[in-house]
């Protein structure tokens, strides 16, 4: 009997539990929920406390669910050598694994006012330099992502990125739940898709791009600008 071992390691570990899968010893670690770092109220009112709630715990929660089972089942087709069952499960891993990472992202790149949400970065820090030596000012960057947001047809992300390549700050566009990776560390991720704001927004799409800078946290933003 083949022995297959696979670990998928959780940048959130909390909640996490191995799994063993019947005769085929398939072991991996689970994808959970990250714990919020505010309550689901205290970002209004720019984002309501509803769509929060259900953004994290509906939302949010299908796509660990659809991770943990894609993996397990890609794992299992693997085991086994069923190479065009694990092809064919390559799209749920990635749209469930990057809504599972994009979202972890964006509650950490959230914070409430009271916090020191909507606050730029210190003057002293590399991420602000950065952006008022390419951008001019931050109005300037955001006003880019906000158009590339715009641009978004549909469901997507907006990201601002460091280019380990060259060390810029750069606005790119990624649609569903596609992430970014290789070159490109996320900075912020911005969630386009109509469950983050239709229930407060509706057909508004540009007033929540507007809002939600009031509740970014550039501090993160410049921390994951420092380690990238
Ligand atoms: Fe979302």
């Amino acid at each position: 009997m083949s022995l297959l071992r696979t670990v998928i390691r959780s940048t959130i570990p909390q909640g996490s539990k191995a799994l063993s899968t019947g005769a085929i010893r398939t072991e991996f670690t689970q994808v959970s929920l990250p714990a919020l770092k505010w309550d689901f109220g205290e970002l209004e009112p720019f984002i309501s406390g509803r769509i929060n709630e259900l953004h994290y715990t509906k939302h949010h929660q299908t796509y660990v669910n659809g991770f943990n089972k894609a993996v397990e089942q890609q794992a299992e087709a693997l085991a086994k050598g069923d190479i065009s069952k694990v092809l064919a499960l390559q799209q749920n891993v990635k749209f469930h694994g990057g809504g599972y990472k994009n979202h972890c992202l964006f509650w950490d790149n959230l914070s409430p006012t009271k916090n020191g949400g909507g606050e730029l970065p210190a003057s002293s820090s590399g991420l602000y330099k950065k952006v008022i030596d390419e951008y001019g000012s931050f109005d300037n960057l955001i006003k880019d992502t906000n158009a590339k947001l715009a641009g978004v047809q549909g469901s997507g992300w907006a990201f601002i990125v460091k280019n380990k390549e060259n060390g810029a700050v750069e606005v790119v566009q990624r649609y569903n739940q596609d992430t970014v990776s290789g070159n490109l560390v996320p900075l912020l991720a911005l969630d386009a898709w109509e469950h983050a704001y239709y229930l407060q927004y509706q057909n508004r799409k540009a007033d929540y791009f507007k809002a939600i800078w009031n509740v970014i946290n550039w501090a993160e933003a410049s921390k994951r600008f420092d380690q990238a």
